[in-house]
């Protein structure tokens, strides 16, 4: 769906309607219809993922976001975590947040914003039902999904998902890329489990039963759904593609490759162009990640290519992939060679660089995972605190941090900055690990601890195609990421067309959706 219309030849503001359905939706033929929650202008054409929103730079998008979902949800979710629980219990909390969208609080989609079917009840920090979008940002990659307190990871598993993509003609036509709706593709890829039934499988059973009753640290399914099929297959021509493959798993990593050995030329990471294309013959995206790369099919030797994963679940220690969860989808390349106006050109877009002196202050931003006397994970804080403890991180508007994230964790966090984008500084291994987490339990402060002292072992490279702007990245177990974080616009030295300073204020957190939920989530509160 379109996010503008043309008025006099002219690209003008549009309002979309997108309400949430319960329908049946045909993940496979071979599989009975499942029943989903899904996004779309009308039940007839909801779909998962939802509809695309195609925005253009500059031009305002507003969509009223309707709930028409049933009283009682599909999946099993667990009311001991901290959860929207509507007091009269008039149906199931949602609401939307645009990732990787620099809006208004208002319209961030706050997990204390929550409203339930016709905006019966709504949540504490609810304010507007109808969300604005400015597309004042850069242009590139963006998702929808649903943030409610404590149900995103079964929102998200029923099927609220969907791409939004802001395009600027006069930067992006120059590049020269595949572009058209055949030839420039969105992917949303995610796993999932069902039952013979047909209907989507969810452990009804927490790791920690008599803690959390339904909680489980981490949702995994064998089968690999891109664009609401399972295991699919595009016919392609032997010409360049640009696919845009988005990560919405709960916590699932993917290592993608291709059987046929072509690489990814890389033009962008999450919501932003990088300077200059990067190739990779694999590559790594976290959940919510975005990859934005061409495959040039005119160079396969082959007539088929099939889009594989290595990545171990959970990531990187858990198991290795099996035969079914390693395939994503395939790709059967037709014909002979046609004629291919796409090119890669040498350099992309070019933004400001990291300008670690302008930095205005210094963080340290620690992930725990407590456990219980069954050394199973019971949930997840980041600085030792819950969601809603009072806020520690309030930057100033317009203003850039250094961000130390300190993973004690045995699992790679995706973290996610709500409003902000960030560069990868470096991702340095925390020696004497046992030492340093003995003195974080007690005080709590990467200071007093001597993190720097810690913070001398390995680096990991930061890859090619994620040296760029990002608004998540992967936190690795037992290291610390320095990250330089920008709480304004990366394309221009205009300030945002709205105040960010506004309640309800933003979020970040990790974006495995079962620690976000439990509660792996800090508030984020811009001041002036
Ligand atoms: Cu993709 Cu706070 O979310
Ligand atoms: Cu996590």
């Amino acid at each position: 769906v379109y996010g503008y219309k043309i008025v006099d030849g002219k690209p003008a503001p549009m309002a979309l309607k997108i309400g949430m359905y319960h329908k049946k939706w045909k993940f496979h033929r071979d599989l009975p219809p499942t029943e989903v929650f899904a996004y779309g202008t009308s039940k007839e054409e909801a779909s998962i993922p939802g509809p695309t929103i195609e925005a253009l730079h500059g031009v305002d998008t507003y969509v009223r976001w309707e709930n028409h979902l049933p009283q009682k949800h599909i999946l099993p979710w667990d009311p001991t975590i901290p959860t929207a629980i509507p007091p009269k219990a008039n149906g199931i909390p949602t609401v939307v947040h645009l990732h990787g969208g620099m809006d208004e609080p208002e319209s961030d989609g706050h997990s204390h914003a929550w409203f339930t079917n016709g905006f019966k009840e709504t949540g504490p920090y609810w304010s507007k039902k109808t969300y604005h979008y400015h597309n004042v940002q850069q242009p590139g990659t963006l998702w929808y999904h649903d943030h409610a307190m404590g149900l995103t990871r079964v929102n998200l598993l029923a099927g609220l998902i969907g791409a939004y993509v802001i395009r600027h003609p006069q930067v992006e036509d120059p590049l020269g890329l595949p572009s058209g709706d055949e030839f420039d593709r969105t992917l949303v890829i995610c796993d999932r489990d069902f039952y013979e039934n047909g209907s989507l499988f969810m452990n009804h059973t927490g790791n920690n039963p008599e803690i959390h009753p339904e909680w489980q640290p981490e949702y995994f399914g064998d089968v690999i759904v891109v664009n609401g099929k399972a295991w699919p297959y595009m016919v392609v021509q032997r010409r360049k593609y640009r696919f845009r493959i988005i990560n919405t798993s709960n916590a699932r990593f993917f290592r993608l490759s291709l059987s046929n050995g072509l690489p990814f030329i890389h033009v962008a990471s999450d919501s932003v162009y990088i300077d200059r294309p990067a190739t990779t013959k694999d590559t790594l995206v976290g959940p919510s990640e975005i990859l934005d790369f061409v495959i040039d099919f005119s160079k396969s030797k082959s007539n088929v290519a099939i889009l594989t994963n290595n990545a171990a679940y959970p990531f990187p220690s858990g198991d290795p992939v099996n035969e079914v969860n390693k395939k994503v989808m395939k790709f059967i390349i037709k014909g002979s060679h046609v004629p291919d106006p796409a090119r890669i050109p040498h350099t992309l877009i070019k933004y400001p660089e990291a300008d670690l002196s302008t930095a205005s202050r210094t963080r340290y931003i620690t992930m725990y995972e407590y456990t219980s006397a069954i050394d199973e994970p019971t949930h997840l804080y980041i600085n030792g605190l819950s969601f809603d403890d009072p806020v520690t991180e309030t930057p100033k508007v317009g203003t850039s941090e250094v961000w130390h994230v300190i993973n004690l964790t045995d699992d790679n966090h995706p973290l996610h900055i709500h409003l902000a984008l960030f560069k990868v500084l470096e991702q340095t291994e925390l020696l004497d690990l046992d030492a340093f987490k003995d003195c974080m339990a007690k005080s709590n402060d990467a200071v007093k601890c001597n993190v720097g002292k810690h913070a001398r072992g390995r680096r990991l490279a930061v890859p090619a195609n994620e040296r760029g702007w990002k608004n998540v990245y992967k936190m690795w177990p037992g290291y610390m990421t320095k990250i330089f974080v920008r709480f304004s616009y990366i394309h221009a030295n205009v300030s945002y067309p709205f105040d960010a300073t506004a309640q309800p204020g933003y979020v970040y957190h990790c974006h495995i959706l079962d620690h976000e939920d439990n509660v792996m989530m800090r508030p984020l509160k811009l001041v002036y």
